[in-house]
């Protein structure tokens, strides 16, 4: 069964595991490691599979993209998804992540008009993020990205370590995935981007949000979470093990 329309929009949320990880240094792409039992892909598959928009249970489209070669990995995890209310869908990644979003943005239905695009190596960002989100993006019309405020004093040092000054933290945050966008207004920058992509002086955007704005677009924070802390190093594995133990023992 397809999932039902809503009568205001229609979600699509395309996961980009696509990436090697080699600054992990394991054995198995990143999104295939386990943490407390389960692949990173599996728990954000789970987490969408908790999502509510407007107080209902979400639907819509789950784009999973994967290395090459670790399809039947992915269709594993898209059997753990109600299949009632997602419409799942493997495709294969990219050089880059901003390729990896682009063949996903491609895999989506043509009903998808709102896209959010989460990280797989984020495999603990709570549903609520998620939701977020979406209201943001539906309430105000343009990007939504999430982040969470910076704690630490912030330095602005050059190449032969000069701190040259200290910069304001209040006015900065640290963004986080999953980011929210209009279909059209992403797909755009991201059709835009990949003209520029022998040209990475101009473009030099990490994240989908960086792509947008760097194309004229509009874009708004909401709180994130310290759970949506990135995997990048085997440190932040038992990082994010311990802080799911702690969150369990405190809900
Ligand atoms: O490498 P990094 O952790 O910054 O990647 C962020 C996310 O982008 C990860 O979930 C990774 O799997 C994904 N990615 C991708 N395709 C690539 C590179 C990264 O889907 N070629």
């Amino acid at each position: 069964m397809h999932p039902v329309a809503h009568p205001l929009f229609s979600l699509g949320i395309i996961i980009v595991a696509a990436g090697r990880g080699e600054r992990l240094g394991a054995a198995k792409p990143k999104a295939f490691i386990e943490i407390a039992g389960a692949s990173l892909l599996q728990h954000c598959a789970t987490t969408v599979n908790t999502l509510k928009v407007s107080g209902q249970p979400a639907h819509g489209q789950l784009v999973l993209v994967v290395p090459e070669g670790q399809a039947p990995a992915a269709f594993d995890v898209a059997e753990s998804l109600d299949r009632d209310r997602w419409q799942v869908t493997v495709v294969t990644g990219g050089r880059d992540r901003h390729e990896s979003v682009r063949k996903g943005l491609g895999a989506l239905g043509p009903s998808i008009d709102t896209v959010l695009v989460h990280d797989a190596a984020r495999p603990l960002t709570p549903a609520d993020v998620f939701e977020r989100v979406v209201t943001a993006v539906h309430e105000t019309g343009v990007g939504a990205v999430p982040g969470i405020r910076i704690v630490d004093s912030l330095k602005r040092v050059d190449a032969d370590g000069t701190v040259i000054r200290s910069e304001d933290r209040d006015s900065l945050i640290r963004a986080q995935t999953p980011q929210g966008f209009s279909r059209r207004v992403l797909e755009e920058a991201h059709h835009s981007a990949a003209l520029l992509a022998s040209h990475p002086e101009v473009l030099t955007a990490t994240d989908d949000a960086a792509v947008v704005q760097h194309f004229g677009g509009r874009v708004r924070w909401v709180e994130g979470s310290p759970l949506a802390h990135k995997v990048t190093e085997p440190d932040d594995v038992l990082l994010l093990a311990a802080m799911r133990t702690v969150s369990e023992q405190s809900s």
